[in-house]
């Protein structure tokens, strides 16, 4: 009941704002707002005891910032457990978006508190993955991280051999079409703490696919870029040894096998390459490419024909 009060409200808010969008973004100051958060693409200051705004890095365009707002709010119409999105703002000269507060504390300072919060929250994350996954999408409504994935692979062919390449296909044409949901970054630092549940934010990367390819993401998140840079894990708010217990213990309750393991390893891989070859400016890119490309190398031998 209390969902779908929030939905209505929800929804009346947001026709408030279509009418701002007619008009001029209405303009907020953050002096004197603390900042509770920070990712790659924005700050976060909290407002009042019910807002707080996500203030976009100027790299950030507007059309992402709209994406962002809109698959939040998708997101929370179709149940994901996630802050409602309000309106989009100008903090300045940058722009932000009014999200609800989130009650909630950091995963990662839950995590490093003790060995049972570390588990309860991979059991949690673990099952919150699962309800994810189990919203089906109609087709067309998000990207098709299948499809993603064969783009990348043609990137991939300017750093591996073509049969190495042509191999990475044949892997992704063998994971079935899906129109699952999947939240693509699904790591600590988009997860909160909330009395007994998680909730998860940062929708910008929403899609559908099978969910090895959620698999994929998270491995890079603990396993593929801690054992790139250390930086990685600390980025998550947590030691490197920690990261690699969280991807063994999700892996294990999500009850992957070895095979599991490589795809989401091989994929996840994909993925960075891409990411890094549009980032070529980046000190790390090309250690990230040199790495994942060995990575891959190794794997691919391994990884069962089906
Ligand atoms: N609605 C919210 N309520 C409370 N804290 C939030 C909320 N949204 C974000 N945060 C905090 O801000 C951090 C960065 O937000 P996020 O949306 O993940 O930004 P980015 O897209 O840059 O990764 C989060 O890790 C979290 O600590
Ligand atoms: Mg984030």
């Amino acid at each position: 009941m209390l969902q779908f009060i929030w939905v209505l409200f929800y929804l009346f808010r947001n026709n408030g704002e279509l009418m701002d969008n007619n008009n001029e973004l209405r303009q907020i100051s953050i002096e004197g707002a603390p900042k509770i958060g920070e990712g790659a693409h924005g700050e976060v200051y909290r407002l009042d005891d019910e807002t707080i705004v996500k203030v976009y890095r100027p790299f950030v365009s507007m059309e992402d910032i709209e994406r962002e707002k809109q698959l939040s709010k998708w997101a929370f119409v179709k149940g994901v457990p996630t802050a409602i999105s309000f309106h989009i703002v100008r903090v300045g000269e940058r722009y932000g978006i009014v999200y609800e507060l989130l009650n909630a504390r950091s995963a990662s300072e839950y995590v490093r508190e003790s060995e049972e919060n570390l588990e309860d929250f991979v059991r949690k994350s673990v099952e919150l993955m699962d309800q994810i996954h189990s919203i089906e999408v109609m087709p067309g409504e998000l990207k098709d991280m299948k499809v993603m994935m064969f783009d990348w692979i043609t990137k991939c062919r300017e750093y591996m051999s073509s049969d190495t390449c042509d191999r990475l296909v044949e892997l992704v044409e063998e994971v079935p079409d899906s129109h699952t949901l999947l939240h693509a970054d699904f790591h600590l630092k988009n997860i909160m703490v909330t009395g007994n549940e998680l909730m998860l934010i940062d929708m910008d990367t929403l899609c559908v696919g099978d969910p090895i390819f959620e698999l994929a993401t998270i491995h890079n998140s603990y396993r593929e870029f801690p054992s790139i840079a250390l930086e990685a894990a600390a980025f998550l708010g947590i030691d490197v040894d920690t990261a690699y217990r969280i991807w063994d213990r999700t892996l294990e309750l999500y009850g992957g096998d070895d095979d599991t393991a490589l795809l989401a390893k091989i994929f996840g891989c994909v993925r960075i390459i891409d990411f890094m070859d549009r980032h070529k400016d980046a000190a790390e890119s090309s250690m990230c490419i040199a790495a994942c490309v060995r990575d891959i190398e190794e794997a691919l031998p391994l990884a069962a024909r089906r």
